[in-house]
């Protein structure tokens, strides 16, 4: 069952170029530049509309809110805040009639993220799943949805949800983009040409996988270890950081690059892995900075970056080089050898990859 991998993780990495062209089959058209998404079609008004969008969700599917935000903001120019869905439930929760909220669950059973798309509903918002699990209870309770069409994921770790919620929040905010304006038929094709590559690229990036291996094999035993990133890649760091720790055990942080300075460079020195996600070109000078902050520290850079990038790629240590792609799609690339990284590390460590302790598949107490 497990396809000849040696666990469920490793497979549902593999299938990540599958999973992403099941999610988009049918639903983009990149000669017209256009996005169909019959589970929103109904309240696609309403969407339109809204005051601002809430996204709330756990663990990473909170981190793909977190793209997502960007992605609304930026090809929608809608305001979106991201709220963990365990907080949003217990503060005071101004949200209602003209709000919309998204709520992202890979299980569709999270009780945090049930709770929060209760709330919101019961103050008047309209609300709307994106989900895997067909039939769950938040894809049943929601008003509306769009299914992220993964496959069943069976790794504790979320792997392929996490590249196919990304992949569906794309399309909405094309969609939505479009509907209001903010992008034009000729911006949209562009993105939907380039949006239907993401599955080739991310096989490219599988077909190679030995560098990554042997930075797994050089930092297996590193007591911690620091993910930088900006802007789409800023999730990208917490997700990798999220995997390291949950399989691997490894104490690992997630920062915005910039944010380095105000505390965590503190901490930096020559046991320090810092991983580099320099994979947004717009952002490429200010990460260089950044990589020569942590060098003068004598930390260890590994870079994620891309062929472009170059500069990014002398100056660190090691390097994964991942394809070129929009600055937008880049986190449906960069994310893929940080869950290689964090796969090969555990395996080294002899840890329980697919059941890691003190964790479950889906967590249905609060
Ligand atoms: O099923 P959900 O997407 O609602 O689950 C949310 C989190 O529990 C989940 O993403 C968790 O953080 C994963 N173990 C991360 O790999």
């Amino acid at each position: 069952e497990k396809g000849g991998y040696d666990h469920f993780m490793l497979k549902e990495i593999f299938e990540q170029p599958k999973a992403i062209s099941d999610c988009l089959r049918g639903r983009i058209d990149p000669d017209k530049g256009t996005v169909t998404l019959g589970g929103i079609d109904s309240i696609m008004d309403k969407l339109v509309n809204a005051n601002r969008i809430i996204i709330a969700a756990c663990g990473t599917s909170w981190h793909s809110g977190l793209v997502g935000e960007y992605l609304f903001e930026y090809l929608a120019k809608v305001p979106v805040e991201v709220e963990y869905a365990s907080e949003f439930r217990y503060k005071e929760q101004l949200i209602g009639e003209g709000d919309v909220m998204i709520v992202i669950s890979q299980s569709g059973e999270t009780a945090d993220t049930l709770a929060a798309l209760r709330a919101a509903k019961e103050r008047g918002a309209l609300v709307i799943g994106v989900v895997n699990v067909v039939g769950s209870t938040i894809a049943r309770e929601t008003d509306a949805g769009v299914y992220i069409h993964a496959g069943p994921e069976i790794g504790v770790a979320s792997t392929k949800a996490f590249t196919a919620q990304v992949t569906v929040l794309t399309m909405m905010a094309i969609k939505l983009g479009l509907s209001k304006n903010a992008i034009t038929i000729k911006e949209a094709k562009k993105l939907i040409s380039e949006l239907a590559k993401i599955p080739q690229k991310i096989e490219e990036i599988l077909q190679n996988t030995s560098e990554i291996e042997r930075i797994s094999n050089l930092f297996s035993y590193a007591p911690n270890f620091l993910y930088l990133g900006r802007s789409y890649s800023f999730p990208v760091a917490l997700e990798g950081a999220l995997k390291l720790k949950e399989i691997s055990y490894i104490h690992a942080e997630g920062y915005p690059a910039a944010e380095m300075k105000h505390g965590p460079i503190a901490l930096i020195d020559e046991m320090m892995p810092v991983v580099v996600i320099a994979a947004t070109h717009h952002t490429n000078d200010k990460m260089i900075s950044n990589i020569e902050e942590v060098r003068a520290r004598k930390g260890r850079i590994i870079a994620i970056t891309t062929p472009k990038n170059d500069e990014v790629g002398d100056l660190a240590e090691f390097s994964s080089i991942i394809p070129e792609t929009m600055d937008v799609f880049s986190p449906l690339l960069s994310v893929i050898p940080l869950q290689l990284l964090s796969y090969y590390i555990a395996v080294n460590r002899g840890c329980n990859v697919d059941q890691p302790r003190n964790l479950a598949k889906s967590v249905t107490v609060e």
